[in-house]
C-alpha cells in the first residue's frame, strides 16, 4: 500500500508546513516588532556618535534642524494634517520614548509603528536609505546631545520598557 511505503510522508508535509508558518510568522514579527534593535544606541561610543551626526546632517537635519530645534510651533498639526518635525534636543519628546520606538519610528516611520496606514507624515521610512546601523548612529548622535540628566531618564525608559 502506498501509505506503507511511505510512512509519515504526510506527517513531514505538516511539519513542513509548520516550519514555513513559523518562519513567515517570525520574519513578520521582526519586520513590525518595534523591538527590532539590533544594537544598542551607545551614545558613549565616539566612532558612533561621529558617524551619526554626519547621517544626521545629511538625512535628518533639513527638518529636524541643524542644532536639532525642530520646526517652528511642532505641537500644532498644519492644515494640510500633518505635523512639523519636533526637535530632537531635550526640550522635544524625542526622549520620552525607548531606543527601540526611536529605531522602529526612524527605520519604518511613524505610520508602520502606529499601524495606521493613512497616517499621513512628512516623517520618511529610513528603511531603503539608511542601513540599521547608521539609523542607530543617528539616534545615538541625538542622544549624545542630551544632558546627562535627560540621557539617564531616557535610559531608564528603555530598560523599563518590556519589549527591549
Ligand atoms: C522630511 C522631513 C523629515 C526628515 C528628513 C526626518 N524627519 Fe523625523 N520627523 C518628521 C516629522 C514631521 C515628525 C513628526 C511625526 C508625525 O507626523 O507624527 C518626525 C518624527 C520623528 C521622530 C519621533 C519623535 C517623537 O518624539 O515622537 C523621530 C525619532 C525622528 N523623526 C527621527 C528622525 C531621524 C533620525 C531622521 C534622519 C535619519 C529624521 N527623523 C528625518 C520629519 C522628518
Amino acid at each position: 500500500m502506498a501509505a506503507q511505503r511511505t510512512p509519515g510522508g504526510p506527517k513531514v508535509l505538516w511539519i513542513g508546513a509548520i516550519v514555513v508558518c513559523v518562519a513567515v510568522a517570525g520574519a513578520l514579527a521582526y519586520r513590525f516588532w518595534p523591538g527590532s534593535v539590533t544594537e544598542p544606541i551607545d551614545a558613549s561610543s565616539p566612532e558612533l556618535v561621529a558617524l551619526g551626526q554626519r547621517v544626521y546632517a545629511k538625512a535628518c537635519a533639513s527638518c529636524h534642524g541643524a542644532n536639532l530645534e525642530g520646526q517652528a510651533n511642532w505641537r500644532i498639526r498644519r492644515a494640510d494634517g500633518r505635523l512639523p518635525a519636533p526637535p530632537h534636543d531635550e526640550t522635544g519628546h524625542t526622549w520620552h520614548h525607548p531606543d527601540d520606538q526611536l529605531f522602529a519610528v526612524t527605520k519604518f516611520g511613524p505610520a508602520a509603528l502606529a499601524g495606521l496606514d493613512d497616517y499621513k507624515s512628512d516623517m520618511p521610512a529610513f528603511e531603503a536609505v539608511l542601513t540599521d546601523h547608521e539609523i542607530l548612529a543617528a539616534l545615538a548622535y541625538i542622544k549624545s546631545t542630551w544632558p546627562a540628566e535627560i540621557r539617564a531618564r531616557q535610559d531608564d525608559i528603555s530598560r523599563r520598557n518590556p519589549q527591549n
